[in-house]
């Protein structure tokens, strides 16, 4: 049967070896063909990378233990389900949740995000209402939001950024006057790398009585977050950019609220019991997973957090904050080239954005791309971002806990290449 417990093979070496953690990483080291450029992966940000422990739990998953969960008699169904709830209370425990019950397995943020306001969004924003979210959220804490404020008439109002990028508090401040039900921010933005001090915006939301939710789609991957320090309502994050499975995220949200919550979708797995015209509800976590759960994913999801508390979030936290000042200060060497977002590595995470005079950022990803480097280019689910900082996009490059100063060197060496061609 297949083995939950993973035992990281880099324990007790303290800093991180990253080198060593990016041996764990199979795709990082695929034989190249001669004469082609070794991969140097730069786009964690939009998804990350699977260490092998990971991938075996989901072969040996489907290879030994695959039965559908909560309903089935039989042994297997049994396992399948222990590993799906043992998979939740490492999630718990990773973020400090009172109770695995507390987390909701779901496929990505997205889902996580859209889940409240249609269920805590629905059942308590009504006309007039405000909700507060900011000028850098990235589209999946947007949009959602502003369904349900045309739905219910609702007001929506953003927290400005400072010329450095930075949430400008004094705004936050000024609408939170207001008194608005809902306060939603991102911890770490996916462009600016702007890392936002959630426990100061939840304590302030607080104090004005809103609810507030975290998007952690870009902390939770990269630095210890603790939901009970933070005394977020909710915490929305993707498993697939945490080394986990794609289609895994999670939805944390404190007990007495998601108790409180009308159900999402309706189905099977989600019931107490069902009558012809009506139903009531399972107890937490269940209401909010109806239908087959993406058992495999969250098993998978389970060893990725099992690997990334190994290793230590101390840690993996340190070696970015490194990697990001050596990074910076690599790009500073290269003429035109723009950083957008907080100069200080001390304010930011491992998403850096760029752009280089006036090369186009598909023409540089594209160039970088020659060279091996994979990073993304275009407005990164960030549209009114990119339009507050006059721009259409940016060029990206986001680094995670296997990326080496070997690879911001390549990077450099890549862009300067790309400078030489357009010769600006
Ligand atoms: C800050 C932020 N929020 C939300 C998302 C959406 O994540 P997903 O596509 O996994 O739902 C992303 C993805 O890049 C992100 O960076």
């Amino acid at each position: 049967m297949a083995q939950l417990t993973t035992t990281p093979t880099l324990r007790s070496a303290t800093p991180l070896d990253a080198a060593a953690v990016r041996a764990e990483f199979p795709i990082l080291n695929q034989a190249v063909e001669r004469g082609r450029p070794s991969l140097v992966f730069l786009d964690s940000a939009a998804s990350s990378q699977k260490p092998a422990v990971v991938i075996e739990a989901l072969e040996g998953y489907y290879r030994t233990t695959n039965a559908n969960i909560h309903r089935g008699v039989y042994q297997l169904s049994e396992l399948a389900t222990a590993q799906y709830e043992q998979a939740r209370h490492l999630v718990a425990d990773f973020i400090n949740a009172r109770s695995p019950r507390e987390c909701i397995f779901v496929r990505n943020t997205t889902e996580a995000i859209n889940l409240v306001a249609q269920t805590w969004g629905r059942a308590n924003i009504g006309p007039g209402d405000l909700i507060v979210l900011t000028v850098m959220e990235h589209h999946s804490n947007l949009v959602p939001w502003q369904i349900l404020a045309q739905e219910k008439g609702a007001r929506l109002a953003h927290v400005r950024l400072t010329a450095e990028g930075r949430l400008d508090l004094a705004h936050l401040d000024e609408l939170l006057i207001q008194e608005p039900k809902l306060v939603a921010f991102t911890h770490m933005s996916n462009s600016l790398g702007t890392l936002n001090d959630a426990a100061e915006i939840v304590q302030r939301a607080r104090a004005s009585g809103a609810v507030t939710l975290i998007d952690g789609a870009q902390s939770v991957p990269h630095l210890p977050v603790d939901v009970q320090a933070l005394d977020c309502d909710f915490l929305a994050f993707s498993g697939h950019k945490m080394l986990g499975p794609m289609g895994s995220g999670v939805l944390y949200g404190k007990r007495s609220l998601l108790e409180a919550m009308p159900p999402f979708m309706g189905g099977g797995g989600m019931i107490r019991a069902v009558e012809l015209d009506h139903a009531t509800w399972a107890d937490l976590p269940a209401k909010f997973e109806a239908g087959t759960p993406a058992v495999g994913d969250a098993i998978g999801l389970g060893v990725a957090v099992e690997y990334l508390t190994a290793l230590g979030m101390d840690r993996v936290w340190e070696h970015e904050r490194e990697l990001v000042a050596y990074a910076l200060t690599r790009l500073g060497e290269i003429p035109e080239l723009i950083i957008h977002g907080p100069a200080d590595a001390q304010a930011r995470g491992g998403a850096i954005s760029f752009t280089l005079g006036e090369i186009h950022p598909h023409d540089v990803a594209a160039i970088l791309d020659e060279h091996g480097v994979a990073v993304r280019a275009g407005h990164h689910c960030n549209q009114p971002l990119m339009r507050s900082l006059g721009l259409v996009a940016t060029t990206r490059a986001s680094f995670y806990l296997y990326n080496t100063e070997a690879d911001v060197d390549r990077l450099v060496e890549a862009l300067h290449a790309a400078h030489r061609v357009f010769a600006i």
